[in-house]
Protein backbone atom coordinates (compact mmCIF):
# COMPACT_ATOMS: atom_id res chain seq x y z
CA UNK A 1 0.00 0.00 0.00
CA UNK A 2 2.84 2.84 -1.05
CA UNK A 3 0.94 3.99 -3.89
CA UNK A 4 2.27 7.87 -3.98
CA UNK A 5 -0.75 10.14 -3.26
CA UNK A 6 -0.87 11.48 -7.02
CA UNK A 7 -0.98 8.04 -8.55
CA UNK A 8 -3.10 6.31 -6.22
CA UNK A 9 -6.45 5.41 -7.35
CA UNK A 10 -9.58 4.26 -5.52
CA UNK A 11 -12.91 3.19 -6.80
CA UNK A 12 -15.81 3.90 -4.63
CA UNK A 13 -18.85 2.17 -4.92
CA UNK A 14 -22.47 3.80 -3.34
CA UNK A 15 -25.98 1.65 -3.62
CA UNK A 16 -27.23 2.52 0.12
CA UNK A 17 -30.99 4.31 -1.35
CA UNK A 18 -31.76 4.42 -4.64
CA UNK A 19 -28.80 5.99 -6.68
CA UNK A 20 -26.79 3.73 -8.03
CA UNK A 21 -23.26 5.48 -8.50
CA UNK A 22 -19.59 4.94 -8.55
CA UNK A 23 -16.34 7.30 -8.97
CA UNK A 24 -12.78 7.57 -9.76
CA UNK A 25 -10.34 9.23 -7.12
CA UNK A 26 -7.64 9.95 -6.93
CA UNK A 27 -5.08 10.37 -3.73
CA UNK A 28 -4.92 14.06 -4.45
CA UNK A 29 -8.93 14.60 -4.54
CA UNK A 30 -9.06 14.55 -7.72
CA UNK A 31 -12.26 12.48 -9.07
CA UNK A 32 -11.24 11.15 -12.59
CA UNK A 33 -14.70 10.01 -13.23
CA UNK A 34 -18.34 9.74 -11.79
CA UNK A 35 -21.69 7.89 -12.41
CA UNK A 36 -24.83 8.47 -10.50
CA UNK A 37 -27.81 6.58 -11.79
CA UNK A 38 -31.09 8.05 -10.55
CA UNK A 39 -34.35 5.31 -10.26
CA UNK A 40 -36.45 8.50 -9.48
CA UNK A 41 -38.68 7.51 -12.26
CA UNK A 42 -39.04 3.72 -10.84
CA UNK A 43 -40.05 5.23 -7.80
CA UNK A 44 -42.12 8.20 -8.46
CA UNK A 45 -45.95 6.57 -8.74
CA UNK A 46 -45.32 5.40 -5.40
CA UNK A 47 -44.52 8.09 -4.14
CA UNK A 48 -41.60 7.12 -2.38
CA UNK A 49 -38.33 4.69 -2.63
CA UNK A 50 -39.65 0.91 -2.46
CA UNK A 51 -36.42 -0.68 -1.34
CA UNK A 52 -36.95 -4.17 -3.42
CA UNK A 53 -37.46 -2.15 -6.71
CA UNK A 54 -34.97 -0.13 -5.53
CA UNK A 55 -32.36 -3.48 -4.81
CA UNK A 56 -33.63 -5.26 -8.35
CA UNK A 57 -32.64 -1.76 -9.87
CA UNK A 58 -28.80 -1.80 -8.30
CA UNK A 59 -28.22 -4.92 -9.38
CA UNK A 60 -29.19 -4.19 -12.57
CA UNK A 61 -27.08 -0.91 -12.89
CA UNK A 62 -24.48 -1.55 -11.05
CA UNK A 63 -21.87 -3.54 -13.31
CA UNK A 64 -22.80 -0.41 -16.31
CA UNK A 65 -21.99 1.82 -13.82
CA UNK A 66 -18.62 0.73 -13.49
CA UNK A 67 -17.49 0.29 -16.72
CA UNK A 68 -18.50 4.12 -17.65
CA UNK A 69 -17.12 5.41 -14.26
CA UNK A 70 -13.97 3.71 -15.20
CA UNK A 71 -14.35 4.77 -19.22
CA UNK A 72 -14.89 7.98 -18.23
CA UNK A 73 -12.13 7.85 -15.71
CA UNK A 74 -9.81 6.37 -18.42
CA UNK A 75 -8.77 3.85 -16.25
CA UNK A 76 -8.83 0.13 -16.08
CA UNK A 77 -9.39 -2.31 -13.38
CA UNK A 78 -5.76 -3.04 -13.29
CA UNK A 79 -5.15 0.83 -12.38
CA UNK A 80 -7.27 0.77 -9.03
CA UNK A 81 -5.37 0.39 -6.02
CA UNK A 82 -8.63 -0.06 -3.25
CA UNK A 83 -12.50 -0.52 -3.71
CA UNK A 84 -14.13 1.65 -1.06
CA UNK A 85 -17.73 0.95 -0.36
CA UNK A 86 -20.75 2.56 1.39
CA UNK A 87 -21.93 -0.34 3.69
CA UNK A 88 -23.87 1.40 6.26
CA UNK A 89 -26.56 3.31 7.14
CA UNK A 90 -29.15 2.27 4.32
CA UNK A 91 -31.49 0.19 2.54
CA UNK A 92 -30.19 -3.45 3.36
CA UNK A 93 -31.18 -4.66 -0.46
CA UNK A 94 -29.34 -1.99 -1.26
CA UNK A 95 -26.64 -1.46 0.30
CA UNK A 96 -26.07 -5.49 -0.33
CA UNK A 97 -25.62 -5.05 -4.02
CA UNK A 98 -22.96 -2.61 -3.54
CA UNK A 99 -21.07 -4.47 -1.00
CA UNK A 100 -21.25 -7.73 -3.21
CA UNK A 101 -19.80 -6.19 -6.13
CA UNK A 102 -16.76 -4.41 -3.75
CA UNK A 103 -15.93 -7.62 -2.02
CA UNK A 104 -15.80 -9.38 -6.02
CA UNK A 105 -13.68 -6.98 -7.09
CA UNK A 106 -11.59 -7.03 -3.91
CA UNK A 107 -11.14 -10.45 -3.55
CA UNK A 108 -10.78 -10.84 -8.23
CA UNK A 109 -7.74 -8.19 -8.23
CA UNK A 110 -6.65 -8.64 -4.65
CA UNK A 111 -6.69 -5.27 -3.52
CA UNK A 112 -7.88 -3.74 -0.50
CA UNK A 113 -11.79 -3.40 0.59
CA UNK A 114 -12.64 -0.28 2.30
CA UNK A 115 -15.52 0.48 4.01
CA UNK A 116 -17.37 4.01 4.00
CA UNK A 117 -20.13 5.51 6.48
CA UNK A 118 -22.68 7.24 3.95
CA UNK A 119 -23.42 9.80 6.26
CA UNK A 120 -19.88 10.86 7.21
CA UNK A 121 -19.21 10.68 3.04
CA UNK A 122 -21.91 13.83 3.05
CA UNK A 123 -19.92 15.81 4.96
CA UNK A 124 -16.67 14.96 3.60
CA UNK A 125 -18.21 15.99 0.11
CA UNK A 126 -17.23 19.21 1.25
CA UNK A 127 -14.01 18.53 1.84
CA UNK A 128 -13.35 16.81 -2.02
CA UNK A 129 -15.14 20.16 -3.69
CA UNK A 130 -13.32 22.78 -1.51
CA UNK A 131 -10.21 21.45 -1.38
CA UNK A 132 -9.89 22.92 2.00
CA UNK A 133 -9.34 21.73 5.76
CA UNK A 134 -13.07 21.61 7.09
CA UNK A 135 -12.11 19.76 10.30
CA UNK A 136 -13.02 20.16 13.10
CA UNK A 137 -16.06 21.46 12.11
CA UNK A 138 -19.94 20.71 13.08
CA UNK A 139 -21.59 19.03 10.58
CA UNK A 140 -25.24 18.86 9.20
CA UNK A 141 -26.49 15.85 7.32
CA UNK A 142 -29.97 16.52 6.15
CA UNK A 143 -31.09 14.25 3.75
CA UNK A 144 -34.56 11.83 3.01
CA UNK A 145 -33.67 8.93 5.38
CA UNK A 146 -31.54 11.40 7.83
CA UNK A 147 -31.43 14.29 10.06
CA UNK A 148 -28.63 14.82 12.11
CA UNK A 149 -25.81 16.83 14.19
CA UNK A 150 -22.55 15.67 14.59
CA UNK A 151 -19.10 16.68 15.90
CA UNK A 152 -16.51 16.33 13.51
CA UNK A 153 -12.82 16.01 14.77
CA UNK A 154 -11.42 14.43 11.46
CA UNK A 155 -12.28 12.42 8.87
CA UNK A 156 -13.18 9.72 10.86
CA UNK A 157 -13.69 10.74 14.28
CA UNK A 158 -17.65 12.22 14.03
CA UNK A 159 -19.69 11.94 17.47
CA UNK A 160 -23.71 12.39 17.15
CA UNK A 161 -24.74 15.43 18.82
CA UNK A 162 -28.19 14.93 18.06
CA UNK A 163 -31.08 13.90 15.27
CA UNK A 164 -34.38 13.72 13.91
CA UNK A 165 -36.93 12.02 16.75
CA UNK A 166 -39.49 11.32 14.05
CA UNK A 167 -39.12 12.09 10.47
CA UNK A 168 -36.12 13.31 8.85
CA UNK A 169 -36.20 16.73 7.07
CA UNK A 170 -36.12 14.83 3.40
CA UNK A 171 -38.84 12.97 4.18
CA UNK A 172 -40.97 15.78 5.18
CA UNK A 173 -40.52 17.20 1.68
CA UNK A 174 -41.48 14.08 -0.03
CA UNK A 175 -44.58 13.28 1.90
CA UNK A 176 -45.53 17.54 2.10
CA UNK A 177 -44.75 17.77 -2.05
CA UNK A 178 -47.44 14.09 -2.23
CA UNK A 179 -50.32 15.83 -0.05
CA UNK A 180 -49.74 19.06 -2.84
CA UNK A 181 -50.12 16.61 -5.88
CA UNK A 182 -46.35 17.35 -6.69
CA UNK A 183 -44.22 14.88 -8.05
CA UNK A 184 -41.60 12.79 -6.66
CA UNK A 185 -39.02 13.09 -5.02
CA UNK A 186 -40.66 15.76 -3.15
CA UNK A 187 -37.83 18.63 -2.30
CA UNK A 188 -37.28 20.09 -5.85
CA UNK A 189 -41.19 20.16 -6.48
CA UNK A 190 -41.94 21.76 -3.23
CA UNK A 191 -38.96 24.01 -3.99
CA UNK A 192 -40.22 24.92 -7.26
CA UNK A 193 -43.69 25.50 -6.15
CA UNK A 194 -42.91 27.59 -3.46
CA UNK A 195 -40.90 30.22 -5.89
CA UNK A 196 -43.51 33.25 -6.37
CA UNK A 197 -45.22 31.84 -2.83
CA UNK A 198 -45.82 33.75 0.38
CA UNK A 199 -43.50 32.19 3.34
CA UNK A 200 -45.24 34.18 5.98
CA UNK A 201 -49.04 33.08 4.18
CA UNK A 202 -48.84 30.68 6.93
CA UNK A 203 -47.14 30.01 10.15
CA UNK A 204 -46.74 26.22 10.64
CA UNK A 205 -44.63 25.25 13.39
CA UNK A 206 -40.81 25.37 14.52
CA UNK A 207 -40.59 22.10 16.69
CA UNK A 208 -38.06 22.16 19.07
CA UNK A 209 -36.70 25.13 17.58
CA UNK A 210 -36.52 26.95 21.22
CA UNK A 211 -35.18 23.79 22.92
CA UNK A 212 -31.39 23.48 23.69
CA UNK A 213 -31.37 19.81 22.78
CA UNK A 214 -29.96 19.30 19.43
CA UNK A 215 -33.06 17.69 18.22
CA UNK A 216 -35.10 17.70 15.09
CA UNK A 217 -38.70 17.06 14.18
CA UNK A 218 -41.09 17.68 11.20
CA UNK A 219 -43.63 15.49 12.07
CA UNK A 220 -45.84 18.22 13.92
CA UNK A 221 -44.93 20.64 10.52
CA UNK A 222 -46.32 17.27 8.18
CA UNK A 223 -48.77 17.03 10.23
CA UNK A 224 -50.09 20.70 10.77
CA UNK A 225 -49.73 20.83 6.84
CA UNK A 226 -52.20 18.35 6.80
CA UNK A 227 -54.58 19.53 9.10
CA UNK A 228 -54.66 22.14 7.07
CA UNK A 229 -55.39 21.09 3.59
CA UNK A 230 -57.81 18.45 4.90
CA UNK A 231 -59.10 19.76 8.11
CA UNK A 232 -58.07 18.04 11.41
CA UNK A 233 -59.30 13.97 12.36
CA UNK A 234 -61.38 14.35 8.23
CA UNK A 235 -60.69 11.66 5.53
CA UNK A 236 -57.99 13.20 2.60
CA UNK A 237 -60.22 13.79 -0.16
CA UNK A 238 -58.78 15.21 -3.47
CA UNK A 239 -57.96 18.74 -3.22
CA UNK A 240 -58.29 21.23 -6.64
CA UNK A 241 -55.79 23.67 -5.41
CA UNK A 242 -54.86 26.73 -7.80
CA UNK A 243 -51.41 27.47 -7.96
CA UNK A 244 -51.22 30.41 -6.38
CA UNK A 245 -52.54 28.10 -2.87
CA UNK A 246 -49.89 25.48 -3.70
CA UNK A 247 -47.03 28.34 -4.06
CA UNK A 248 -47.90 29.58 -0.45
CA UNK A 249 -48.44 26.64 1.22
CA UNK A 250 -45.26 24.73 -0.49
CA UNK A 251 -43.34 28.30 0.39
CA UNK A 252 -44.53 28.35 4.30
CA UNK A 253 -43.98 24.51 4.44
CA UNK A 254 -40.23 25.30 3.55
CA UNK A 255 -39.30 28.43 5.73
CA UNK A 256 -40.80 26.73 8.64
CA UNK A 257 -38.26 23.49 7.45
CA UNK A 258 -35.83 25.57 6.91
CA UNK A 259 -35.76 27.49 10.19
CA UNK A 260 -35.39 24.46 12.19
CA UNK A 261 -32.42 23.47 10.29
CA UNK A 262 -30.81 26.80 10.45
CA UNK A 263 -31.59 27.47 14.20
CA UNK A 264 -30.24 23.43 15.37
CA UNK A 265 -27.28 24.55 13.54
CA UNK A 266 -26.59 27.69 14.91
CA UNK A 267 -27.12 25.65 18.27
CA UNK A 268 -24.53 23.44 17.41
CA UNK A 269 -22.16 25.66 16.98
CA UNK A 270 -22.79 27.87 20.26
CA UNK A 271 -22.69 24.46 22.35
CA UNK A 272 -19.78 22.93 20.82
CA UNK A 273 -17.95 26.18 20.53
CA UNK A 274 -16.86 25.23 16.61
CA UNK A 275 -16.25 27.96 14.20
CA UNK A 276 -17.19 25.70 10.91
CA UNK A 277 -20.29 24.26 9.83
CA UNK A 278 -21.02 21.54 6.98
CA UNK A 279 -23.56 20.52 5.37
CA UNK A 280 -24.31 17.98 3.03
CA UNK A 281 -27.44 15.26 1.93
CA UNK A 282 -29.82 16.19 -0.59
CA UNK A 283 -31.92 18.86 0.79
CA UNK A 284 -28.96 20.82 1.38
CA UNK A 285 -29.62 21.29 -2.64
CA UNK A 286 -32.35 23.39 -1.18
CA UNK A 287 -32.16 26.77 -2.47
CA UNK A 288 -33.90 28.69 -0.18
CA UNK A 289 -31.96 26.54 2.92
CA UNK A 290 -28.68 27.45 1.10
CA UNK A 291 -30.00 31.59 1.11
CA UNK A 292 -30.58 31.57 5.02
CA UNK A 293 -27.92 29.10 6.06
CA UNK A 294 -25.18 31.58 4.20
CA UNK A 295 -27.20 34.98 5.72
CA UNK A 296 -26.65 33.41 9.00
CA UNK A 297 -23.03 32.51 8.41
CA UNK A 298 -22.71 36.03 7.50
CA UNK A 299 -24.30 37.37 10.14
CA UNK A 300 -22.99 35.35 13.22
CA UNK A 301 -19.18 34.97 11.51
CA UNK A 302 -18.67 30.99 10.93
CA UNK A 303 -17.00 28.89 7.93
CA UNK A 304 -19.84 27.56 5.81
CA UNK A 305 -19.09 24.53 3.45
CA UNK A 306 -21.80 23.32 1.61
CA UNK A 307 -21.46 20.77 -0.34
CA UNK A 308 -22.34 21.64 -4.54
CA UNK A 309 -25.75 20.73 -6.00
CA UNK A 310 -24.44 17.31 -7.13
CA UNK A 311 -22.51 16.07 -4.51
CA UNK A 312 -25.56 16.76 -2.12
CA UNK A 313 -27.78 14.20 -3.30
CA UNK A 314 -26.25 10.58 -3.21
CA UNK A 315 -23.10 10.40 -5.89
CA UNK A 316 -19.47 8.25 -4.84
CA UNK A 317 -17.80 11.18 -5.48
CA UNK A 318 -18.23 11.94 -1.76
CA UNK A 319 -16.66 8.19 -0.99
CA UNK A 320 -13.42 9.61 -1.18
CA UNK A 321 -13.78 9.74 2.87
CA UNK A 322 -12.21 6.49 1.87
CA UNK A 323 -8.62 7.51 1.07
CA UNK A 324 -8.06 8.85 4.76
CA UNK A 325 -9.02 4.83 6.00
CA UNK A 326 -6.74 4.26 3.08
CA UNK A 327 -3.82 6.26 4.75
CA UNK A 328 -5.33 4.69 8.46
CA UNK A 329 -4.42 1.55 6.87
CA UNK A 330 -8.36 0.58 7.41
CA UNK A 331 -8.99 -2.45 5.36
CA UNK A 332 -11.51 -4.68 5.52
CA UNK A 333 -11.95 -8.39 5.87
CA UNK A 334 -14.07 -10.13 3.01
CA UNK A 335 -17.10 -11.18 5.52
CA UNK A 336 -17.42 -7.35 5.90
CA UNK A 337 -21.15 -6.95 6.46
CA UNK A 338 -23.69 -4.19 5.88
CA UNK A 339 -24.72 -2.21 8.88
CA UNK A 340 -28.19 -0.64 7.69
CA UNK A 341 -29.58 0.61 10.73
CA UNK A 342 -26.42 2.51 12.28
CA UNK A 343 -26.21 6.04 12.31
CA UNK A 344 -23.29 7.02 14.28
O1 LIG B 1 -29.07 12.48 0.28
P1 LIG B 1 -30.19 11.99 -0.60
O2 LIG B 1 -29.98 12.01 -2.09
O3 LIG B 1 -30.59 10.52 -0.25
C1 LIG B 1 -30.64 10.04 1.06
O4 LIG B 1 -29.57 9.63 1.57
O5 LIG B 1 -31.76 10.11 1.61
O6 LIG B 1 -31.48 12.87 -0.20
C2 LIG B 1 -32.72 12.70 -0.84
C3 LIG B 1 -33.70 13.69 -0.22
C4 LIG B 1 -35.14 13.50 -0.73
O7 LIG B 1 -36.01 13.48 0.38
C5 LIG B 1 -35.36 14.74 -1.59
O8 LIG B 1 -36.71 15.16 -1.63
C6 LIG B 1 -34.48 15.75 -0.89
O9 LIG B 1 -33.32 15.03 -0.54
N1 LIG B 1 -34.12 16.88 -1.78
C7 LIG B 1 -34.50 18.15 -1.54
C8 LIG B 1 -34.04 18.92 -2.64
N2 LIG B 1 -33.39 18.07 -3.51
C9 LIG B 1 -33.45 16.82 -2.96
N3 LIG B 1 -35.18 18.70 -0.52
C10 LIG B 1 -35.42 20.03 -0.56
N4 LIG B 1 -35.04 20.82 -1.59
C11 LIG B 1 -34.35 20.32 -2.64
N5 LIG B 1 -33.98 21.11 -3.65
ZN1 LIG C 1 -27.59 10.24 1.34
Amino acid sequence: MTADSRSLKILTLETTCDETAAAVITGSLEVLGSVVASQDALHEKFGGVVPEIASRAHLENILPVIDETLRRSKVTLNDIDAIAVANMPGLAGSLLVGLIAAKTLALTLQKPLIAVNHLQAHIYACKVAFKEEIFPCAGLIVSGGHTSLYRCDGAIDFTLLGGTIDDAAGEAFDKVAAMLGLPFPGGPSIQRAATGGNPKAFSFPRSLLHEERLAFSFSGLKTAVRYHLFGQGKMEKVLSLTEPEIADIAASFQEAAVDCLVGKSLQALTQTGLSTLCVGGGVAANSRFRQKMEAAAQEKGFRLFIAPLALCTDNAVMGAIALERYRAGLFEPLDLDVLPGLVR
